[in-house]
C-alpha cells in the first residue's frame, strides 16, 4: 500500500497533525515511534543524549511488513520517514518551524537544555528535508512552515498540497537567521 509522510524534527507538530490529517482522510496513521518500539528496533539507548537509537534496517523491515498488511493507503508520521521505500510514497510532507518558536515548544515539553539545542540545530540546518529529499527527490516532497499555523491549518496545507500540480516553497533559516544577524544564537559552538 501507499503512503503519505508526514516528517520533520521534533516539535514541529508531526504527531498532532497526521492525527487531523488521518480523521479528514478517514484513513489509518503509522507512527515510526510506536512501530519501532512494538518492532523491537531500538537498538539502544543514548542515556547521554537522552535519546534512543534505531536499529534501521529492522525498522525499514518494519514498515515493509506493515505496508504489505495494509489493504488502504495509510499516513506514517515520524522522524525516519526517509526510511520508507520510495515506490510506497506518494507525497512527504516535512513539517518546519522557526528555531525559536521551535525552541520554545521543546523547552515547554521538558526537554534538556541539551536536547533542545540539538533538535533545535538540526531544524536550523533543514537536516529532515534535506534526508527527505535524498531519498524521494525533489518532486515528492514539500515543505510546510507551521510557525504560524495551528495543527488544523497544518492539516489543511496538506489537503490542498496533495493535489496534482501543487507546489510549495523551500524553507531555509540558516540564510533567514544569518540575515537577522542571530544565527549565532542557533547553533552550538
Ligand atoms: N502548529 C502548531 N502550533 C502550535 N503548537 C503546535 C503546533 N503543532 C504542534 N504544536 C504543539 O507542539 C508540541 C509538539 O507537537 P507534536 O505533534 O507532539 O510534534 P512531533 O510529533 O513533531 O514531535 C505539542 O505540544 C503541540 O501541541
Ligand atoms: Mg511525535
Amino acid at each position: 500500500m501507499t503512503a503519505i509522510l508526514v516528517g520533520g524534527t521534533p516539535g514541529t507538530g508531526k504527531s498532532e497533525v497526521a492525527a487531523i490529517l488521518a480523521e479528514r482522510l478517514k484513513i489509518k496513521v503509522i507512527s515510526l515511534g510506536d512501530l519501532s518500539k512494538k518492532a523491537g528496533c531500538i537498538a539502544e539507548e543514548d542515556t547521554e543524549r537522552d535519546t534512543e537509537i534505531i536499529d534501521e534496517d529492522c525498522l525499514v523491515d518494519a514498515i515493509i511488513d506493515t505496508l504489505e498488511g495494509e489493504s488502504d493507503r495509510v499516513i506514517i508520521e515520524g522522524h525516519y520517514i526517509d526510511l520508507v521505500p520510495y515506490s510506497s510514497v506518494e507525497r512527504a510532507f516535512v513539517l518546519r518551524t522557526h528555531p525559536a518558536t521551535l525552541k520554545e515548544r521543546l523547552t515547554s515539553r521538558g526537554y534538556s537544555k541539551e536536547k533542545v539545542a540539538e533538535n533545535v540545530e538540526a531544524e536550523v540546518i533543514g537536516v529532515c528535508q534535506m534526508d527527505a529529499i535524498e531519498s524521494f527527490g525533489e518532486p515528492k516532497v514539500f515543505e510546510i512552515d507551521t510557525t504560524d499555523l495551528t495543527p488544523t491549518e497544518t492539516a489543511d496545507k496538506i489537503v490542498e498540497l496533495m493535489k496534482p500540480r501543487a507546489r510549495s516553497p523551500r524553507y531555509d533559516w540558516m540564510e533567514l537567521l544569518e540575515n537577522e544577524g542571530r544565527l549565532d544564537k542557533f547553533l552550538s559552538d
